[in-house]
C-alpha cells in the first residue's frame, strides 16, 4: 500500500514485483495534505495489506510527518501486522519549523521490529551518481533474508567512491547542507512571491521538507493543457502530477535544488507561457 500522490517509482516497484497495488490517498485539508487514518486502516483490513511504503518526508507534497502522525500510522500497521518500509531519503532536507522524526524512533517506542528504513546521502549531498544507499533492518530474521536476497543478485558490494563520499558528507557536510537549505529557501521564496503575484489563483503547497515544490495550476490553466504550456511553450522539464496520482493532472512538481539564476529563468518562462495561454483562452 502507498499514499498517493507519491514518488512514482513506488508504483513501479510494486507492479514490477507482481504485487497488488493498493492506494490509501493522502487527504487535502485546506492548503495541506493529511493522512486519513480511518480510511488508511479500512484499506488495510479490506485489502488484507501486508506491506506499506511510507515516504517521509513526503515527495511530492513536502510534508514532514509529525511524531503523532507517525505514531498513529505505525500503531495501525502494528495492529494489523503490516510491515513498514520507510523511505527517508529526504530526512535532512527540512525547511520549515517541524523536526524530522524517523519511523525507527517511533517503531522502537511501539516495540515494532519488523520495519525497514531506506536512506541515502544521494539527495542531500547530490551523490546519486555514486550509487550508494543504506538499508536499516532491526529484525535479525528479516535482515538475514534481505542479505540472502542481495547475495543472490550479487548486490553485496558498495561503490568505494560512494562510501568515501558518504563518509565525508556525513562527517563534515554540515555547512554545505546549511548553505544548500538556504539556497532552496531563497528559491522557494522567489517562486512564491513571483508566481503568486502574477497568478493569485496558483496554489503553492507549503514546503516543510524536500526540495520539491508541489504546485497546483488548475485554477489558471486547463489541466489537459499543462504539459503543452510548461513543456512545449515554457521549455521546462518538470514532473507532472499524473505521474504521482491518478487524479494529479494539472499539478506539477518543481525541483528547487538549483541556483536562483536558473530558478529566475524558469519563472520568467513559466509566467510568460501561462500569460500566453490565458490570452489564447480569451
Ligand atoms: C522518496 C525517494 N526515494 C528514492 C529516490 C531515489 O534516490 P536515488 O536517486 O538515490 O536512487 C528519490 C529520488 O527522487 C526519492 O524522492
Amino acid at each position: 500500500m502507498i499514499q498517493p500522490p507519491v514518488y512514482y517509482p513506488f508504483f513501479d516497484s510494486i507492479k514490477e514485483t507482481k504485487r497488488r497495488l493498493i492506494e490509501a490517498p493522502l487527504q487535502k485539508v485546506g492548503n495541506s495534505y493529511r493522512i486519513d487514518f480511518a480510511a488508511f486502516e479500512a484499506k488495510i483490513i479490506e485489502e488484507k495489506v501486508k506491506l506499506f511504503i511510507l515516504c517521509s518526508p513526503h515527495n511530492p507534497v513536502g510534508r514532514v510527518w509529525q511524531e503523532e502522525e507517525l505514531h498513529q500510522l505505525l500503531a495501525i500497521c502494528q495492529k494489523h501486522e503490516v510491515v513498514v518500509i520507510a523511505d527517508e531519503i529526504h530526512r535532512e532536507l527540512i525547511l520549515g519549523d517541524q523536526q524530522f522524526v524517523s519511523a525507527i524512533t517511533v517503531a522502537q517506542r511501539l516495540g515494532i521490529e519488523k520495519l525497514i528504513i531506506l536512506d541515502s546521502p544521494s539527495k542531500t549531498f547530490n551523490l546519486a551518481g555514486l550509487l550508494l544507499s543504506h538499508v536499516w533492518i532491526p529484525d535479525l530474521e528479516m535482515r538475514t533474508t534481505y542479505h540472502a536476497w542481495c547475495r543472490q543478485y550479487k548486490q553485496t558490494e558498495v561503490n568505494c567512491f560512494g562510501l568515501t563520499a558518504a563518509k565525508a558528507a556525513y562527517e563534515s557536510g554540515d555547512q554545505w547542507l546549511a548553505d544548500l537549505l538556504s539556497v532552496v529557501a531563497t528559491n522557494e521564496q522567489m517562486i512564491r512571491q513571483q508566481l503568486q503575484e502574477a497568478f493569485p489563483k496558483i496554489e503553492l503547497l507549503p514546503l516543510e521538507g524536500t526540495y520539491l515544490l508541489w504546485v497546483d495550476l488548475r485554477q489558471v490553466i486547463a489541466k489537459e493543457r499543462t504539459k503543452h504550456v510548461i513543456q512545449d511553450t515554457a521549455g521546462l522539464a518538470v514532473d507532472y502530477g499524473e505521474w504521482f496520482a491518478k487524479d494529479g493532472q494539472g499539478l506539477i512538481r518543481l525541483n528547487l535544488a538549483t541556483t536562483p539564476t536558473i530558478i529566475q529563468q524558469a519563472l520568467d518562462r513559466m509566467i510568460e507561457a501561462i500569460k500566453k495561454e490565458e490570452r489564447h483562452d480569451d
